[in-house]
């Protein structure tokens, strides 16, 4: 597909982006351009180009607004040694993306034409992948566009990508996390968009998030909605749990929790260095057995913002426990270095998950 580039008259000046970049947290700025392709029923997708990042116009009437036909997808580039950029898989967030978008009835968008627009935007901002620690989280997204009140799937959807350097995502960095678990609100069921990573799944989750933040918490974990029983995933995150005798669990993939691509590629890693790890539900009472016992060492969470980081504490209506002594492992800190060493360049990828650009 075609891309008429318009390069933005007024980029952010460079000194002001190094001053930026003295203290990145996460998703407050953004580069100076982003990609928009529109899709029409009956033509198809359509005009895609890459211009100044801007204010999109919209009818008030525009489906999106009132009925959330939106999808989303969260990934970075890295600037590894010798300057070269690179992102981590991104074909999986590509595949990822149709999948979201067949479950909200939008229309699918070739993955290669996903790819390259992520691809043409990080070339055009470059200049906005941090180097260090720092990444550029690109945002790419689709929402019904179409000004119609009725209830069907729309007519018109845009397209877009964005980009946003950013440092971590918790304020504490790399210190262990608590997390709140959360009677009262349920992330999906069976047969829901729990699977999806559609923008009403994080609107249905702020409630928990928040009554999380409440309670002291950084982050929420979900139990299922049947049963109030098996532990799910976090509200952007999956999770891991780790036993005294080295073996690793994580829940599995059963329609309500996200197939994250950090989860994937962790479970690949671990199996690879020899740790016995298996998909298998793990229930909120027996976690909290576990930790007292001292079977259970170490949990984590994982995904695209956050990295991995360990769960140290958690909380609920009926009172709180730790996990091993509440300090990051040393399971979840090997895991994340594997992770994130080969994300950097620091280590050999034999898997081919690492995406030169250009
Ligand atoms: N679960 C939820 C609900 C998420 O929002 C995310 C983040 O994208 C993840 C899990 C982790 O997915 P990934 O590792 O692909 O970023
Ligand atoms: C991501 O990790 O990409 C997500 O979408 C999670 C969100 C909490 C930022």
């Amino acid at each position: 597909m075609h891309f008429d580039i318009h390069p933005n008259p007024a980029p952010l000046p460079e000194a002001d982006r190094v001053e930026a970049f003295k203290a990145l947290g996460f998703g407050t700025l953004f580069t100076d351009h982003m990609v928009v392709i529109r899709w029409t029923e009956g033509r198809g997708w359509h005009s895609a180009q890459i211009t100044a990042r801007a204010p999109f116009p919209l009818d008030p009437a525009t489906s999106v607004l009132h009925y959330a036909q939106e999808i989303f997808e969260g990934m970075k580039a890295y600037r590894q040694p010798g300057n070269r950029i690179v992102l981590f898989r991104p074909d999986e967030n590509a595949g990822r993306f149709n999948a979201s978008a067949r479950r909200m009835a939008m229309p699918e968008l070739p993955e290669e034409v996903f790819l390259d627009a992520v691809q043409k935007l990080v070339a055009q901002d470059a200049v906005w992948v941090p180097e260090g620690e720092g990444s550029l989280y690109l945002r790419p997204f689709m929402f019904a566009s179409e000004a119609f009140l009725g209830v069907r799937p729309a007519r018109e959807y845009i397209f877009c990508v964005i980009a946003s350097p950013v440092g971590p995502y918790f304020k504490g960095g790399e210190k262990a996390v608590t997390i709140w678990a959360s009677q009262a609100y349920t992330r999906a069921a069976t047969g829901g968009t729990g699977a999806a990573k559609c923008g009403g799944n994080y609107a249905a989750s702020l409630i928990a998030q928040a009554e999380a933040s409440a309670h002291g918490c950084d982050q929420v974990v979900f139990l299922d909605a049947a049963e109030r029983r098996w532990v799910e995933e976090l509200g952007g995150m999956n999770v891991f749990f780790v036993f005294k005798d080295g073996s690793v669990i994580t829940p599995p993939l059963t329609g309500t929790i996200l197939p994250g691509i950090t989860r994937k590629s962790l479970m690949q890693l671990a199996s690879d260095a020899g740790t016995a790890i298996e998909e298998r539900p793990y229930a909120f009472d027996q976690w909290q057995a576990d930790a007292a016992s001292g079977h259970l060492v170490e949990a984590f969470a994982c995904g695209t913002a956050a990295v991995v980081a360990g769960i140290g504490k958690v909380r609920h209506d009926g009172g709180e426990f730790l996990i091993g002594d509440g300090q990051t492992g040393p399971v979840t800190r090997r895991l994340r270095e594997a992770l994130v060493s080969l994300q950097r360049g620091q280590s050999n990828d034999p898997y081919g998950w690492v995406r030169t650009i250009g």
